[in-house]
């Protein structure tokens, strides 16, 4: 799946679809981090995630409750929004490190907020703007 990284995404239906090929090749305990500007895309990419681990029609922003969890489906999901969050504090307390040792699948929109936050096998992916589109590509962990 992240051979085909970079790669332009010319509309929201193209952004869709990559974050469901992410999801199908998506293993328990993974991180996807989803770094990118206001309106990159994100959510959206999110969203194509989540539908193909089998959630139909019930994916919303997380921007309103720093965490929107899904269960059930092949692999549970965590979508995390740490724009809102304002300290370490904040995601430790609401169990930051039980979500990651879950077996799920955590996703971050706004990881570079909170870098350290973020374990080491997390996969990085930037959503800018180009063009009329998107180009979406790996980067690596700003930890290093
Ligand atoms: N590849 C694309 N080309 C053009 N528009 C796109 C593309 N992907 C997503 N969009 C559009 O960009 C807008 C913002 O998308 P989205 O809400 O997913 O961004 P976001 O990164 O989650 O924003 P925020 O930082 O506010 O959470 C939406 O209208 C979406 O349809
Ligand atoms: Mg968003």
């Amino acid at each position: 799946m992240l051979e085909f990284l970079p790669t332009h995404l010319a509309d929201p239906a193209a952004t869709d679809l990559l974050g469901e090929s992410l999801g199908k090749a998506a293993l328990a305990g993974g991180v996807i981090a989803l770094v990118g500007d206001l309106g990159s895309g994100k959510t959206t990419m999110a969203q194509g995630i989540v539908r193909s681990l089998g959630y139909q029609n019930e994916v919303t922003s997380p921007t309103f409750s720093l965490v929107q969890e899904y269960r059930g489906g092949r692999l549970d999901i965590f979508h995390f929004d740490f724009y809102r969050v304002e300290s370490d504090h904040e995601l430790l307390d609401l169990g930051w490190d039980d979500y990651l040792e879950q077996g799920g699948l955590v996703i971050v929109e706004w990881p570079a907020l909170f870098p350290h936050l973020l374990p080491e096998g997390t996969i990085w992916i930037q959503l800018t703007h180009e063009n009329d589109g998107r180009l979406a590509e790996i980067i690596p962990s700003p930890c290093g």
